[in-house]
């Protein structure tokens, strides 16, 4: 796709924060983390490490002029450890020096004591120290305790859900370059330039117009980067302003993966009541999330779990209450999905658990209580244009379910230690910043006089191709070749106060605002063309493929002779404009609103293969309908929806993020962390496009596609369950995630190995998340 960072990428091509030409007089920076998970700072001197070759400055805490203080929700994190630390990794000193190796060289100089203290972990012990970041919420509809007498069954349960690494393929990253009168402008791997803008105006104290961030592309992001890009950029910044140097500011891996919060880890607690005709009747559930040290974007996360907590079904009885719990972990932050996967996870868990209870399958419960048209949710809104029961009905059809049903069932009947595993996973996911505010979107279009076109807008890309379907939005409404179009880095110059490019809403957001700009210029192009065509209504002027028409018979002029006129005739060639979702809020005094511009539904065949003897298994095929309206790049929509749903499997097989007793994170390299890879992947992943849909409140009717996909890797796990399950009926499985080959052996073999002299269960040094 010729335009587009694809491009770029497949040649090598597209250049990253790292890969900037050095500036003359480039310092390069180092950050001294902590190495414990909670202690008191009893001493810190620098003195030594400023000593060290090729250091130029060592600083702390006392060096920021502005405020020590880079929350985003809540103000309880700064930029560098003051009198406590409160987690393994977060930085306390921060090291300038003419070499990078200098820089990390000098770390080693830089003396510090911390007296330890009790560290905790486990996210309801935080809850019983009373360690809450925000006061609980608690999402009703309807009345729970009102009907679980009416119940045929009712079950209960414990869910947990792992962390999960980001592993974006840059690393975090500025380059802070300083300017005239204390300002600097900051190259930011960033979903929030606008955030990191904010934070680094605090940290120096200055206003906001002295600091510019400029985003070109990140390589990789996947939400890690929506809140924790600021904390680097923000020390790049204030090393070049106390410097008065460039500085740049690049993790390692490990450094990334040792100081970077994750995917928040979460166990909850479940009841499900199921009636005679195998509808839903009752659910309540509490969620206990894993903060970690710092609130971060937690607060916000752990309310899409509330909204998501029914997944894709109607319950007309639901009491759910979210727990914000802070630990001393890594402070875990946004994560493709951003808190939605992990309630859904466990309503997928007592859905399984009821089912079994009822003697159904879980496939059978799970359509009976599918969302339908205005259905409500939790949270007072109706569904509208569901299309939860078209994707169900068609991934039965399209991928014949009954016979693949037929084929598994045999499978099983005839192998002893090879079970197969079968598993439907309906998604439903709300589209729009569950903070109303932050549903806004804006671009800035100039049209040269060549003909040629430059937009700015809003929007990041991260690989996602959000610049792609920029330029197709500006290519559409003026009828152009797209060469014509440019899409521009993201500056805080161009556009002003962005939202971040996240939950989903990059394109729709950006998108709108980049067809309103280009459409108030068309308009004025039509103006000028009727004029030059003498035609009396500029609404009867159209460009096709570049040529004018006029009353539908094409004329003398085309998009090359036109610019030239209207910029002759001195009239405004560029547009700005300002789109924010219309209709939607949320009361969170009722916890009852709008909150979502509109819906994304889909529906996943999952099916694997279990070696019961040695615990390892495959991922079969994960089969999909999915309903994203008429689509703006298919391609680029096709490579999210195969990514999320390889994402997705990832997070409940193999990865797995352990932290020693101590509150240290142990899976910190490549060897001791996996991620799928080309033999982790489904060997059939298909992803069918619903046909013949729409969507008005997108652009050119289509959908999001960021992260709704990702939810489909559930139905992998639930596949693994049923396979255990058909190896051995009785069991009462326990559902917690990732599903690693050790944990699935443990699962299947758990009780007798324990029962073997000396062999304890579950790891020593892991604890439970
Ligand atoms: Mo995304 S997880 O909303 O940055």
């Amino acid at each position: 796709m010729k335009g587009s960072d694809l491009d770029l990428h497949s040649r090598g091509q597209a250049g990253f924060v790292d890969d900037l030409p050095e500036p003359e007089g480039l310092l390069h920076a180092a950050v001294l983390p902590s190495s414990v998970a909670h202690g008191t700072v009893k001493r810190l001197d620098t003195t030594k490490a400023k000593r060290c070759r090729g250091v130029r400055a060592v600083l702390t805490a006392a060096d920021i002029p502005g405020i020590n203080q880079i929350g985003t929700l809540v103000d309880d994190e700064p930029l560098l450890a003051e009198q406590t630390v409160d987690f393994a990794g977060q930085p306390v000193a921060l090291v300038l020096a003419e070499s990078e190796a200098a820089a990390r060289a000098a770390l080693a100089g830089i003396e510090l004591e911390v007296e330890e203290l009790p560290a905790v972990l486990d996210p309801r012990r935080a809850r019983e120290l009373g360690e809450l970041i925000v006061p609980p919420r608690t999402f009703c509809l309807g009345e729970v305790e009102a009907v679980w007498e009416q119940c045929q069954v009712v079950v209960e349960g414990t869910v947990e859900s792992g962390s999960q690494e980001h592993l974006y393929l840059e690393t975090q990253g500025s380059l802070a370059l300083p300017g005239e009168r204390g300002s600097v402008k900051v190259i930011s791997s960033t979903q929030s330039p606008t955030g990191v803008q904010r934070v680094i105006a605090r940290i120096l104290g200055v206003a906001m117009h002295r600091v510019e961030v400029d985003v070109t592309r990140l390589g990789g992001a996947f939400g890690g980067k929506e809140d924790q890009a600021t904390a680097w950029a923000a020390l790049a910044a204030l090393g070049a302003v106390r410097c008065r140097a460039p500085v740049k500011l690049v993790l390692h891996r490990q450094e990334d993966m040792v100081y970077t919060g994750k995917r928040h880890p979460y166990c909850s607690d479940y009841r499900i009541g199921v009636g005679a005709d195998g509808k839903v009747l009752a659910y309540q559930v509490e969620f206990y999330q894993n903060a970690g040290a710092a609130a971060d974007l937690s607060p916000a996360i752990l309310e899409r779990t509330l909204f998501h907590c029914t997944g894709s079904y109607f319950v007309p009885n639901v009491k759910a209450t979210a727990y914000c719990c802070r630990t001393n972990l890594l402070p875990n932050t946004a994560f493709r999905g951003f808190g939605g996967p992990q309630g859904m996870f466990v309503i997928e868990a007592a859905v399984f658990k009821a089912a079994a209870a009822l003697g159904v399958s879980p496939a059978e419960l799970q359509e009976k209580n599918l969302l339908r048209e205005a259905d409500t949710f939790p949270y007072g809104m109706a569904a509208t244009r569901c299309s939860a029961p078209i994707c169900w009905q068609e991934v039965k059809s399209r991928y014949d379910y009954e016979e693949a049903r037929a084929r598994v069932d045999r499978f099983n009947s005839t192998h002893r230690l090879l079970k197969k595993g079968l598993a439907l996973m309906p998604v439903c996911f709300g589209i729009s910043f569950t903070n109303t505010v932050l549903n806004q979107g804006a671009a800035l279009v100039h049209v040269y006089t060549d003909g040629s076109l430059s937009v700015s807008t809003g929007a990041v890309e991260m690989g996602q191709g959000v610049k792609y379907k920029i330029l197709e939005v500006a290519a559409r409404v003026f009828s152009i070749d797209r060469s014509r179009v440019k899409v521009e880095s993201t500056s805080t110059l161009r556009v002003a106060n962005t939202s971040p490019t996240a939950a989903s809403t990059g394109a729709d957001l950006n998108g709108k605002a980049t067809e309103i700009a280009c459409k108030a210029i068309l308009e004025r192009l039509k103006q000028v063309a009727a004029e030059e065509l003498k035609q009396k209504d500029p609404g009867k002027v159209e460009i096709r493929d570049e040529q004018l028409y006029c009353d539908g018979k094409q004329t003398n002029l085309n998009w090359d002779r036109l610019i030239p006129r209207v910029y002759s005739r001195r009239v405004n060639l560029s547009a700005q404009a300002h789109y924010a979702t219309p209709g939607i809020y949320f009361d969170k005094a009722e916890e009852k609103g709008e909150p979502f511009a509109y819906h994304a539904y889909g529906t996943a065949l999952c099916e694997v293969t279990v070696d019961c003897l040695r615990g390892t298994y495959e991922v079969d095929a994960v089969k999909v309908v999915h309903d994203l309206g008429p689509s703006l790049v298919p391609q680029v929509d096709l490579g999210q929806a195969e990514g999320g749903i390889v994402q997705g499997i990832g997070w409940l097989t193999l990865e797995e993020v352990l932290y020693s007793e101590e509150g240290r994170l142990l899976t910190n390299t490549l060897s001791t962390y996996k991620v799928p890879d080309i033999y982790h992947t489904p060997k059939e992943l298909e992803v069918h496009f619903l046909e013949n849909t729409e969507n008005p409140l997108g652009v050119f009717h289509s959908k999001a596609i960021g992260e709704p996909p990702l939810m489909y890797g559930i139905g992998v796990y639930y596949a693994l369950l049923a396979a255990i399950q058909a190896f051995c009926p009785q069991a009462d499985l326990p559902v917690a995630a990732p599903m690693t080959p050790e944990r699935l052996l443990m699962t299947l073999y758990g009780d007798r190995l324990a029962e073997l002299k000396g062999f304890k269960t579950g790891s020593r040094r892991t604890v439970p998340q």
